[in-house]
C-alpha cells in the first residue's frame, strides 16, 4: 500500500465523519447519496437524503414515481438535473439490470448523470471495486500533494492527477480510501487556507514542504459568474399565483414566477405586465430584492407583488396555482424570497 494510502486510511479509522450513507449495503443508496453529494456540501444534503429515502426507499419506488413528485422532493437542493437523470437512471436499472445496479464502471457510466466520478464513487464505495473517484477535492489534494504547477483543467495534467489518484487506491477499502480523500478535501485541504497542521498527509506532501500549497491548484480562467438583473413578479388573484413551468435548461421543470428581463422600477411595472402578459393589475407593491447564486450566474432580481381581478386572461405557458396546490409543486430556492412575499 502506498504510504500516502496508509496514513491517510489510519486517519479516516480516527476521524471518519459518521454520515448516514456509510456503512450502508445498499448500493442504491450509495447512488442517491452521491447525486446529492455532487456539487452540494454535506450539511446540506443530510435532511434531504433521510427525506428522499423515506419516500422512495428502493430503486423500484424512485423508478415508479413520476417527474414532479422526485423534483418537489429535490426542491431546493438544486442543480434538478440530478433529480431527473437518478429518476431516468432507476428506470433504466429497473428496465436492463433487473432492479440492481450494475457493478462495474462500464455499465455504470451507462447512467444518465453518472461520469467518470460517480461511477468511480459507486464502484468503490458500494462494491468495492479498486478505482479512483476524482472530483474538484482530490484533484486540489492530489496537485498539493505532487505540487503540480501547471493548469490543472488542460486534458494532459488532468490524465497526470487521474493516474496518481488510480495509484493511490488500494485493493482493499477503496471506498473508505476514496470517501478519506473527500474528507481531507472538505475539511482540512481546503481552498485557500489549507490546515496543513492537521493534516495526515503533510509529511509526504510536496506543496508542503517546497511551495505554498494555498495557490494550488493551478486553474486559470476560471470566469465569475454572469450577474443578471431580473424583476420577478408576484402576480396574485383570487384564483391563485401566476406561475410558469420552465422549460429552460437552468431549472428545467420547476416553477417560477413570471420574470422581466432587466430593473423596472414600480411605475414601469404595470405597463410592462399589461405588455407582455396582457394583464393589468389594480395595485403593486414592492417586496424588496434578493440574490441568488448559480454556478455560471448570478440573479439580481427586485421582487413586486401584483394584485389582479380573477377573471385576467391566462398568459400562454402560464397557469394561476392556488396556495395549496403551490405545496405540492417543486419551486428552485432562487424563488424563495418571492415566495415569501406571498
Ligand atoms: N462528497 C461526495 N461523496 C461523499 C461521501 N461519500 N462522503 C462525504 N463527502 C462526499
Amino acid at each position: 500500500m502506498h504510504p500516502v494510502t496508509n496514513a491517510l486510511l489510519a486517519w479516516y479509522d480516527r476521524c471518519a465523519r459518521t454520515l448516514p450513507w456509510r456503512n450502508i449495503h445498499d448500493p442504491y443508496r450509495t447512488w442517491v447519496s452521491e447525486a446529492m453529494l455532487q456539487q452540494t456540501r454535506v450539511e446540506t444534503v443530510l435532511s434531504y437524503y433521510e427525506r428522499f429515502l423515506v419516500r422512495f426507499p428502493s430503486l423500484q419506488a424512485l423508478a415508479e414515481a413520476d417527474e414532479p413528485e422526485v423534483l418537489k422532493m429535490w426542491e431546493g437542493l438544486g442543480y434538478y438535473s440530478r433529480a431527473r437523470n437518478l429518476w431516468q437512471g432507476a428506470r433504466k436499472v429497473m428496465a436492463e439490470y433487473g432492479g440492481s445496479l450494475p457493478a462495474d464502471v462500464a455499465l455504470l457510466r451507462t447512467l444518465p448523470g453518472v461520469g467518470p466520478y460517480m461511477a468511480g464513487a459507486i464502484a468503490s464505495i458500494a462494491f468495492n471495486i479498486p478505482v479512483p473517484a476524482v472530483d474538484g477535492n482530490v484533484i486540489r489534494v492530489i496537485s498539493r500533494l505532487d505540487n503540480i504547477r501547471e493548469n490543472a483543467s488542460t486534458p494532459s495534467v488532468r490524465r497526470l492527477i487521474e493516474q496518481k489518484a488510480a495509484s493511490l487506491v488500494p485493493a482493499n477499502r477503496p471506498g473508505d480510501h476514496n470517501q478519506a480523500m473527500m474528507d481531507l478535501g472538505a475539511g482540512i485541504c481546503v481552498p485557500g487556507t489549507p490546515d496543513c497542521d492537521r493534516c495526515p498527509v503533510s509529511a509526504f506532501c510536496l506543496s508542503h514542504r517546497e511551495g505554498d500549497p494555498a495557490t494550488l491548484p493551478v486553474l486559470p480562467g476560471a470566469r465569475p459568474p454572469k450577474v443578471i438583473p431580473w424583476t420577478v413578479l408576484v402576480i396574485r388573484s383570487e384564483t391563485g399565483i401566476l406561475l410558469r413551468r420552465r422549460t429552460e435548461k437552468l431549472l428545467q421543470g420547476l416553477w417560477c414566477f413570471p420574470m422581466l428581463e432587466g430593473h423596472l422600477s414600480e411605475s414601469e411595472v404595470i405597463p410592462a405586465v399589461r405588455k407582455q402578459f396582457h394583464i393589468t393589475p389594480f395595485a403593486i407593491r414592492s417586496a424588496g430584492s434578493a440574490r441568488h447564486v448559480f454556478t455560471h450566474q448570478v440573479w439580481q432580481m427586485n421582487i413586486f407583488v401584483l394584485e389582479v381581478s380573477p377573471d385576467s386572461e391566462v398568459p400562454s405557458g402560464y397557469m394561476f396555482v392556488s396556495l395549496d396546490d403551490m405545496e405540492k409543486i417543486a419551486l428552485p430556492a432562487a424563488m424563495n424570497a418571492a415566495r415569501r412575499a406571498i
